[in-house]
């Protein structure tokens, strides 16, 4: 099923689709520092529904207008609450599915801020699911390393001091610390592996 989704995903938006593959490499990297340092984990953080979420996580996107999603110019008050809608309409059209049940939160939440100023649900820190939390700053640190239509891609460097900047605002402290704890060539390398 999660199979299905990507091809159809890769198809009509590749961008979206490579993101979610490069965001699950992030976030389990995040996810092995984690699992060494917080002994018991506060829930259980299991790998392959890590993977499946953050593949996913903007799954949602092929229900939003493309025109919309590739707008070069800033986007109208109204684009942005339309692309805004893309975790709820993720979470409506999986939800169904029993083998997708794992990574409906990642889907729905990663969008939330630690400081509640997020969204679907305005979730505020220990509240939003972890696994989510991680897909936060996995999404984050490969938005910045990107290219965008209105600016060029940061270095893997730059990101990650911009990512350390959000700790307790956007993003979980905790996950940054793991996240800062991979050496800088080790999140450049990772960027640079043949997608898949
Ligand atoms: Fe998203
Ligand atoms: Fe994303």
């Amino acid at each position: 099923m999660a199979r299905l989704l990507l091809a159809a995903l890769m198809l009509r938006d590749p961008e979206t689709a490579l993101h979610g593959r490069r965001v699950a490499r992030v976030a389990l990297r995040i996810e092995l520092v984690l699992s060494e340092r917080m002994r018991p984990l506060p829930f259980p953080l299991d790998r392959v529904s890590l993977r499946t979420g953050a593949v996913l996580h903007d799954i949602g996107k092929v229900g939003i207008d493309l025109e919309i999603l590739q707008k070069p110019d800033t986007l109208t008050e109204a684009e942005r609450a339309a692309i805004r809608r893309h975790p709820r309409l993720g979470y409506e059209m999986c939800a169904p599915y029993e083998e997708l049940r794992a990574v409906l939160e990642i889907i729905r939440h990663h969008h939330e801020r630690w400081d509640g100023a997020g969204y679907p649900d305005r979730l505020t820190g220990h509240a939003i699911p972890l696994p989510a939390r991680v897909v936060s700053v996995a999404d984050a640190f490969d938005a910045l390393t990107s290219e965008r239509p209105y600016r060029a891609a940061q270095s893997a460097a730059r990101a990650r001091r911009i990512v350390e900047g959000e700790a307790g605002a956007q993003l979980d402290p905790d996950v940054i610390e793991a996240f800062l704890a991979v050496p800088v060539l080790e999140w450049e390398a990772l960027r640079c592996l043949p997608d898949g």
